[in-house]
């Protein structure tokens, strides 16, 4: 069912291309799923279009992992059909992360950190994710859609309670750090603000300023990480990303790795 605060949120942006049309559903199986057949099928479904659900049945994360949605998060999936080309979608994951850490701190004046390539940590623990769906062709142009996951009115004990979460451990709630809940309405509008402002730096090729601030919020650079993606694991030194986002690795024998995939965690013991 689709719900009517589209007006509400729409008449307080101050956007020029992103969010003029919003979708608003209570409970729907993922905002990301609908942007995607929206943007296949649905004309009027273009540029800046944002979907929004209160609940999400069947929400999804990277690599196919499941993305538990329960009420009182912000989930979220934009339609971008961007003029630049493809080379730099993959900067479209840390403009989403910047603009989810700029909007919390500016809300609540907690400083959150980044973790490469899309997740955003409040002391360690993961708060949000970002999912990037592509259908793009080279440089002929195309559609992706940018899905913000953000755990913010709920506890951790709530996804625990639910039976279907295994990794709580290394996540944590708004609320669980607030001890209140915040206006989701007003987190939703400066996100969709700052990811415009971000994308237009994007549009610019002002892509060094967003790697710099995407850098600034992250804490690897420097110290021993291990990546591990699939079976693969590589130990090595943080050294910095590419101009497109890709980990810069110092390996033991002083050879620079560039890594496009992978979970990365600062090691103790390399
Ligand atoms: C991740 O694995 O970290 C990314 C999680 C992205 C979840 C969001 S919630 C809104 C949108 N709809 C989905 O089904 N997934 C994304």
């Amino acid at each position: 069912m689709e719900v009517d605060l589209s007006k509400q949120l729409q008449g307080s942006l101050k956007v020029k291309e992103l969010g003029l049309h919003t979708h608003f559903f209570d409970k729907i199986e993922s905002t990301q799923d609908r942007a995607l057949s929206m943007a296949q099928n649905d004309s009027h479904s273009k540029h800046g279009t944002v979907i929004i659900a209160e609940e999400q049945s069947a929400g999804r994360g990277r690599k196919g992992k499941k993305w538990i949605s329960p009420r009182g998060g912000l989930w979220m999936s934009i339609i971008l059909q961007p003029k630049f080309g493809s080379r730099k979608i993959s900067l479209l994951q840390f403009i989403g992360a910047l603009a989810v850490g700029d909007s919390i701190l500016e809300m609540t004046d907690i400083i959150c950190t980044h973790k490469w390539p899309n997740d955003i940590l409040i002391q360690g623990k993961k708060v949000c994710g970002i999912l990037v769906d592509v259908n793009f062709e080279g440089d002929k142009g195309g559609t992706v859609v940018v899905g913000i996951g953000l755990n913010a009115n709920f506890s951790t004990q709530e996804l625990f309670n639910s039976g279907t979460f295994e990794g709580c451990f290394d996540v944590t709630t708004l609320r669980d750090i607030l001890k209140h809940d915040i206006e989701l309405n007003d987190m939703t509008r400066l996100i969709i603000e700052k990811l415009e402002y971000y994308y237009l730096l994007l549009e610019d090729g002002k892509t060094g300023e967003i790697i710099e601030s995407w850098k600034r919020g992250s804490e690897i650079f420097g110290q021993k990480v291990t990546v591990k993606d699939g079976d693969n694991i590589l130990y090595g030194r943080a050294l910095g990303l590419d101009d497109f986002g890709a980990l810069l690795i110092t390996l033991v024998d002083g050879s620079v790795k560039k890594v496009l995939f992978g979970e990365v965690s600062v090691s103790y013991d390399v």
